[in-house]
């Protein structure tokens, strides 16, 4: 019997072709709800998914009595159930490597846009305010030569810091469980504990994944450790930081400006403050997000869960225990 896949993410004409030689697809195309019923129905028939941007609870799983493996077209797992999914065999597997350098180019581009205040000058050029020279009113801060405090020091945090240490020059400090000493050597970074890397740095730039240990990591016992020249970057997760904190310390100018790429709730909640606030910079979640990665990213998955689904080991397992 072939097995058959539910695709519910972003795949080219040719990755499902490619799927379809080997497996039933039941494609859905970008479907982002699992209370749809069309999503149940395929979820019950299948041995694997493919996709991302839905979330899978142990309620889903029960409806879900074939399922092998979970293919997602991400790097970040924290919408899967991984002990449960241990727990019931099904190997999960993610994307990691194919977005690191992407992920980074997102994370430098806050940087810079925060510093150089792109996005508010950008609107004031569109604007028609732009009648006579600008002046300090206008100026930003340097981003070479300073201190960039990174949060978590995995492959995209340290894809960061190269860009920071060795094309701007800057002092790179970072805080993460244990010391990395050939990032030591290759970027002169220093470890620092949390509290310290917040007092120290200029830019605090924050790359964990989100788990029970780093959600709200970032509070506001946090902000009010950091410079009020500060300018603090989410690449990672918005729960990582605590949002209502977060607004608070840009509104007392406790730091200068935020750069954000993840919110607590996305698409980002439409009363938030922070799109609306001038130092603020916020995209919708565009970390990967360029034609080249994300077609690579679903490459990474469609090669996962093709071999996973023929009894091989996948490329990228998450839980690789769980056979
Ligand atoms: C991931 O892969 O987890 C990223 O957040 C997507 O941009």
């Amino acid at each position: 019997m072939r097995k058959r896949i539910l695709a519910y993410g972003r795949l080219n004409t040719h990755q499902l072709d490619a799927l379809k030689r080997d497996f039933d697809v039941i494609d859905l195309a970008r479907c982002a709800d699992s209370s749809d019923p069309t999503f149940r129905a395929a979820l019950a028939q299948a041995h694997g998914l493919i996709g991302s941007s839905v979330a899978i609870t142990p309620e889903l799983l029960d409806n879900a009595p074939h399922l092998e493996v979970i293919a997602s077209i991400s790097v970040g797992y924290d919408n899967y159930p991984v002990e449960e999914l241990t727990r019931r065999g099904i190997l999960l597997c993610n994307t990691p490597d194919v977005l690191t350098e992407t992920t980074a180019d997102t994370g430098f581009t806050l940087i810079m846009a925060t510093a150089r205040r792109v996005v508010e000058l950008a609107n004031y050029v569109k604007r028609g305010d732009w009648d006579t020279s600008i002046g300090p009113a206008q100026f930003g801060s340097d981003v070479h030569g300073k201190t960039l405090g990174m949060i978590g020091f995995g492959r995209i945090g340290a894809a960061v810091a190269r860009r920071g240490a060795l094309g701007f020059d800057m002092n790179v400090r970072y805080a993460c469980a244990s010391p990395k000493p050939a990032l030591e050597k290759e970027l002169g970074a220093e470890h620092r504990q949390l509290d310290d890397l917040l007092a120290e740095s200029d830019f605090v730039c924050v790359t964990v994944p989100l788990t029970k240990e780093t959600h709200h990591l970032i509070g506001g016992r946090e902000f009010a450790k950091m410079k009020s020249s500060a300018i603090f970057i989410n690449i990672a997760r918005g729960k990582v930081v605590d949002e209502g904190a977060l607004i608070a310390a840009l509104e007392k100018g406790e730091i200068h400006a935020a750069g954000l790429d993840v919110f607590a709730q996305e698409p980002l909640d439409p009363t938030s403050p922070l799109p609306h606030m001038d130092n603020v910079v916020a995209l919708p979640h565009i970390g990967s997000a360029t034609h080249e990665t994300r077609t690579a990213m679903a490459q990474r998955a469609v090669d996962n869960i093709t071999l996973a689904l023929k009894g091989k080991s996948p490329i990228s397992p998450v839980n690789p225990d769980a056979r």
